[in-house]
């Protein structure tokens, strides 16, 4: 699956952005929740994911990368959310924040900073739909793809082959289709793309290449 990001579109004309991503062959809208204090970024919130909401025809899949996002999911899931992802980082009570999200009837989705195993989350893999493996520092859109993380989505490959074989691994950060390829034959099932999409002349067809190679 394609998930574009809209971190980085025209939010002078974000209809048309949306527009754009409906017409398309991606499968989810990526919206790129930032607080300026568990990321050194403020990026849109709720009103914005209400908005979209209202436009598009591609699930909304929301990433969290804010402090204390229990205090949200209520909000957000009424804005309009299909998945709710929160950072592993971020969560005291992880277990009690993935139910949660669940408690919505959402799914659950938890993302790992480059610098954190994926190991963490065996007592919690059973209980979530999704992980996204963060292949760059959270905070901004155009960074450089971290190569450590094939090694990652491998390991949490096979933790999941036993615990949760229907997990769908997400990756967020540099996705180009340059390594595409090589990150679906590591195991990744949903890919995020920003700039690539977005900063492309023409991110239909941008969409459209990335589809193909997946
Ligand atoms: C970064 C965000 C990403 C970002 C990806 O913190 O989570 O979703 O939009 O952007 P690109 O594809 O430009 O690396
Ligand atoms: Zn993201």
């Amino acid at each position: 699956m394609i998930a574009p990001s809209i971190l980085n579109a025209d939010f002078l004309n974000l209809k048309k952005q949306i527009e754009i991503i409906n017409e398309s062959e991606a499968d989810w809208v990526h919206l790129d929740i930032m607080d300026g204090v568990y990321v050194p970024n403020i990026s849109f919130g709720i009103p914005i994911v209400e908005a979209v909401n209202k436009v598009s025809k591609k699930p909304l899949d929301v990433h969290l990368m804010i402090v204390n996002p229990e205090k949200y999911v209520g909000k957000f899931a009424k804005a309009g959310a299909y998945n709710i992802t929160v950072h592993y980082e971020a969560c005291t009570h992880l277990h009690s924040t993935v139910h949660q999200i669940k408690d919505q009837g959402l799914r659950a989705g938890v993302a790992l900073n480059p610098h954190t195993d994926v190991s963490l989350l065996r007592p919690i893999l059973s209980d979530i739909d999704m992980v996204l493996i963060m292949t760059v520092n959270p905070g901004f859109g155009g960074q450089q793809f971290i190569e450590f993380s094939y090694e990652k989505i491998r390991e949490l490959r096979n933790l999941a082959a036993n615990l949760n074989p229907d997990l769908l691994i997400q990756v967020d950060g540099g996705v180009t289709l340059e390594n595409i390829g090589k990150l679906k034959q590591s195991g990744v099932d949903v890919f995020v793309a920003g700039t690539f999409v977005f900063k492309s002349n023409d991110p239909l067809q941008t969409i459209r290449a990335l589809k193909e190679k997946v």
